[in-house]
């Protein structure tokens, strides 16, 4: 697997040491997530790929790895959607905009969007996963003519756990997005499909040699996305997938996110199947 660089960020700076950025807006999304702009010094641009994550600091806490979930097109801020789980985001759920929060990065591997140029892009997200899809399928929005159609697949646990409702009623309406959705469980008023993501994938129209997939998902999720993408016949080159690691130092120094020979946050978390497949076999 190729070595990345390690920091691709604007400009060199020290990988430990956190920058102190501003919180500028907090957007609730359910009960769990919320969706916080971050401004960095000066409004400098993070310079971030789709499917790259930074580690955010909070003073006397602690500091944890987060996905960036807006699109590098939409400059001057970057977003981050945070499920509150634990010690650090049960602090941050209490941030208010005018907070500082510590940034380092942007770190890992993220999509390599030249892979994707030109071709059918076909984005499978399921619950938090959409939060780094988001940039990718912002970053297609945004530069439209560059790509061959956008297929969005959404999955998760009902209906009252979806997360960017505007966005999602935005891309149904938008004849530029194939958008599909279900939810394992539908809450009463529920006139959606409902079924786990897999059961989206056997009725999709693709042209197999010119799609590109994406997944992102909770990790039972990916075996079976992957067994039904092979049963359409979608070669394994063509399907990337984001993997969640524990991570501390963000890259590739303390080794707590090492799997064989690839650390996660360094060659990942976006990988290429069959470098994945390799990884399982030697596991
Ligand atoms: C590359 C990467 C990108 C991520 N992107 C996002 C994101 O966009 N949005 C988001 O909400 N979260 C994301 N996460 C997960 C996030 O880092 C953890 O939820 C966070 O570290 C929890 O910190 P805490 O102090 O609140 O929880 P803790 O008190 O540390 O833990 C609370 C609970 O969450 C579990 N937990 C903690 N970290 C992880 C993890 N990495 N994977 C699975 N379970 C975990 C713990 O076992 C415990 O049960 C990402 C993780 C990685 C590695
Ligand atoms: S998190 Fe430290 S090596 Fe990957």
């Amino acid at each position: 697997m190729e070595q990345q660089t390690q920091f691709s960020g604007a400009e060199p700076r020290e990988l430990y040491l956190p920058e102190m950025a501003t919180i500028t807006e907090v957007r609730r999304l359910t009960d769990l997530e919320t969706l916080y702009t971050v401004e960095l010094p000066g409004g400098r641009e993070l310079g971030h790929k789709p499917g790259q994550f930074v580690e955010v600091s909070l003073y006397g806490i602690g500091e944890a790895p987060f996905s960036i979930s807006s699109s590098p097109t939409r400059r001057g801020s970057f977003e981050l959607g945070v499920r509150r789980v634990g010690q650090l985001t049960e602090v941050l759920a209490g941030y208010v905009p005018g907070r500082k929060i510590g940034i380092r990065g942007p770190f890992g591997n993220g999509i390599d969007v030249s892979k994707f140029t030109g071709k059918d892009v076909l984005i499978i997200a399921g619950g938090i996963g959409l939060v780094p899809m988001r940039s990718m399928i912002n970053y297609v929005l945004d530069r439209r003519d560059e790509f061959g159609r956008l297929i969005i697949c959404y999955g998760s646990r009902s209906d009252s756990e979806l997360l960017f409702p505007d966005e999602l009623a935005a891309w149904e309406k938008d004849p530029r997005v194939e958008y599909h959705v279900t939810v394992d469980r539908g809450t009463e008023g529920w006139t959606g499909r409902t079924g786990v993501i897999t059961t989206l994938l056997p009725g999709l129209a693709l042209d197999l040699p010119n799609t590109v997939a994406c997944i992102c998902g909770p990790p039972v999720m990916y075996r079976f996305v992957v067994m039904a993408l092979r049963g359409r016949g979608l070669p394994d080159q063509n399907v990337y997938m984001s993997l969640e690691r524990r991570m501390k130092c963000g890259v590739g120094k303390c080794g707590h996110c090492q799997i064989n020979h690839t650390y996660v946050c360094q060659d990942g978390p976006v990988y290429n199947l069959p470098d994945i497949a390799k990884l399982r076999e030697a596991l």
